[in-house]
């Protein structure tokens, strides 16, 4: 299958030499590239600003903004069966952005910020959602977009993440919610574990155990190739 998986920060630029941002690493979805290519399948990495190395056999675009993100998974989402977004995308940006660096006697202590796209709404608009249990026959659909994609979208919470993920589920239209909790130790940014809770559309939770980020990525690989089967 081809997959395109999006992973770490976006930047939201206020001048030259500002910005917005999160403490998002890019482990996870570096993990989930890394897992889906040892599986055998095709994978474009969408990465914001990170220090990672790209995963052997994984082609990778480089974005900054959350808009740069949404135009890359729009580049490259009608060839994919599978959009993993792992990304923390920022959800606002700075309304101006200056060229150059501001001064601080040019800058006001307010910010004005406008929301950003939603960039698995945005795919959702275009590609639209097959009604569930009729992917196999969505999926030969002729069309520039894969009716049967398989979506997986992430939710951080600070706290229990299941009812949340449940929402986010329901909201984006989405196969699998992948939840955890930032706030516990060895889970969220940049560690290299994760306790992580499956939340999928008929409202199953299941809770896995602490493991590796890449051991959470091989669950989630499987889950797509077993959605894909029907
Ligand atoms: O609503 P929230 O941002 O918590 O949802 C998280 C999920 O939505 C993640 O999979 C994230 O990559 C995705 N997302 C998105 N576009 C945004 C913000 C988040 O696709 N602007």
């Amino acid at each position: 299958m081809r997959f395109v998986v999006t992973a770490g920060p976006t930047r939201e630029f206020i001048d030259a030499v500002r910005f917005l941002s999160n403490p998002s690493t890019g482990r996870m979805g570096f993990a989930v590239a890394r897992a889906a290519r040892a599986a055998g399948h095709e994978v474009t990495l969408i990465a914001g600003p990170v220090s990672l190395k790209t995963p052997p056999g994984v082609t990778r675009i480089d974005v900054v903004s959350a808009r740069d993100m949404l135009n890359a998974v729009r580049t490259v989402i009608a060839r994919a069966d599978v959009l993993v977004m792992t990304a923390a995308v920022a959800d606002w940006r700075p309304a101006h952005c200056a060229s150059r660096k501001l001064k601080k006697t040019e800058m006001s202590d307010t910010l004005h910020l406008v929301r950003n796209p939603d960039i698995l709404k945005t795919i959702n608009s275009l590609v639209g959602s097959p009604r569930r249990g009729d992917r196999l026959s969505a999926r030969s659909a002729s069309g520039p977009y894969q009716m049967g994609l398989i979506r997986i979208g992430f939710a951080a919470e600070t706290g229990a993440p299941a009812a949340e993920a449940a929402r986010k589920c329901r909201e984006k239209g989405l196969d699998l919610v992948v939840g955890n909790d930032v706030t516990e130790p060895g889970s969220g940014f940049g560690t290299a574990t994760n306790r992580v809770t499956f939340v999928t559309p008929d409202g199953t939770v299941q809770r896995l155990p602490l493991m590796s980020k890449l051991a959470v990525a091989h669950r989630i690989v499987s889950f797509a190739e077993r959605r894909a089967k029907g």
